[in-house]
């Protein structure tokens, strides 16, 4: 389980009618936008949701393709590869889409062909590379049992000039704060995997991404005085803080994010007195304090200020140090498990 109900909520929320326009950055004119580096979670996986995942998903593998996932789509279906990366004219996929809408292989074999800018994209893309991450959510059927059109749930939002200017510049800077699905401008970030190569500097850009919902500074080099970039960001909803250096101090700058229901400080040097900051953050539903400074007492005063906060100090989870409590009638597995430890060390 890594993600919330709302992040779920948000996710399933795929559209059939897509924000490709709303960005207005460089989508809006075909002639740039066919130098443009094209991204495939925004331009191009909402061209196979729309017209391709229903025969080609989970669900239905026509042609024993499937185009809901990277790994299954450049494997390719029955004739083997569709895409061949960096060469659309060498794309199966690519031919039957460009095909006359009579021919026999013609795809989509039912519904609306493709536009002309949809078929742009798609060469595009591949011709550009096809790269298709491998952190983009496997494409889901956007038509439910009923077939019904789903609503839109998620509130409206309007990223303003500086906010998608500091997207832009985190872009530039290999940070990507992308949508947290296709039909919205709300966002995401996970600088994790660039760990250690994030700094206080590398995140103050954040300070104007007011749509961000969800952000993973797990493992980074983020301090204290970094956290003042998101002391803002009131629509957060989830907090990876966990393996950072972020202490107590750090905390007074998360403690007007009325929104958080997720945060994450294991591994993090905060203790009771980092936690009393956080007291005002009634919809707090996950706390993770694992290998903190923090003690049961702490646990029980923030627990009894937010009702229904469930707190995970790690007893259930695998012990990296030591284990957290020392019980004598486990002798024999506790020895085991210390002499591993010294080994390891
Ligand atoms: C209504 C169902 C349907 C839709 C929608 C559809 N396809 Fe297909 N697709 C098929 C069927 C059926 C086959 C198998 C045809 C065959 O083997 O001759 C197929 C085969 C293919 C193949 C060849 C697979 C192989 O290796 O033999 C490709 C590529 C393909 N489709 C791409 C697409 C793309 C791209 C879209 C969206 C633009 C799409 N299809 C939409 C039904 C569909």
């Amino acid at each position: 389980m890594t993600r919330d109900s709302v992040r779920d909520n948000m996710g399933n929320h795929r559209m059939k009618y897509l924000a490709l326009y709303s960005l207005g950055i460089s989508l809006m004119a075909p002639s740039i936008r066919a130098q443009a580096k094209l991204d495939f979670v925004k331009d191009i996986q909402p061209i196979l949701q729309q017209t391709c995942i229903k025969c080609h998903g989970a669900e239905k593998q026509k042609g024993k393709l499937r185009l809901d996932a990277g790994e299954l789509a450049m494997k390719g279906g029955k004739g083997g590869p569709a895409i061949v990366a960096g060469d659309a004219s060498k794309s199966d996929l690519y031919r039957r889409v460009t095909l006359p809408k009579t021919d026999d292989d013609f795809m989509p074999s039912e519904g609306e062909p493709l536009t002309a800018k949809q078929l742009e994209m798609l060469r595009d893309w591949i011709n550009q590379g096809a790269s298709w991450p491998a952190s983009a959510t496997p494409i889901a059927s956007k038509d439910g049992a009923s077939g019904a059109p789903l609503e839109i749930k998620l509130p409206e939002y309007k990223p303003s000039a500086a906010e998608t200017k500091a997207i832009e510049k985190l872009l530039q800077a290999g940070i990507d704060v992308r949508p947290i699905a296709m039909n919205t401008q709300w966002r995401e970030a996970n600088l994790r995997l660039l760990g250690t190569n994030v700094l206080d500097s590398s995140i103050a850009p954040l300070k104007d991404v007011l749509g961000l919902v969800d952000l993973n500074l797990a493992q980074t080099k983020v301090t204290d005085n970094g956290l003042a970039a998101i002391s803002g960001l009131s629509n957060l909803t989830r907090l990876h803080l966990e393996l950072t250096g972020v202490t107590d101090a750090g905390l007074t700058h998360i403690k007007n994010l009325s929104n958080l229901t997720y945060l994450n400080l294991y591994g993090t040097p905060v203790s009771d007195a980092g936690l009393a900051h956080l007291t005002g953050l009634k919809k707090l539903k996950n706390l993770y304090v694992w290998q903190t400074k923090i003690t049961e007492a702490g646990i029980a005063q923030i627990k009894k200020t937010i009702p229904g906060l469930e707190v995970v100090a790690g007893l259930e989870l695998k012990p990296i140090e030591k284990p957290p409590e020392k019980k004598e009638d486990k002798k024999e597995e506790k020895k085991e498990e210390k002499k591993e430890e010294k080994k390891k060390d």
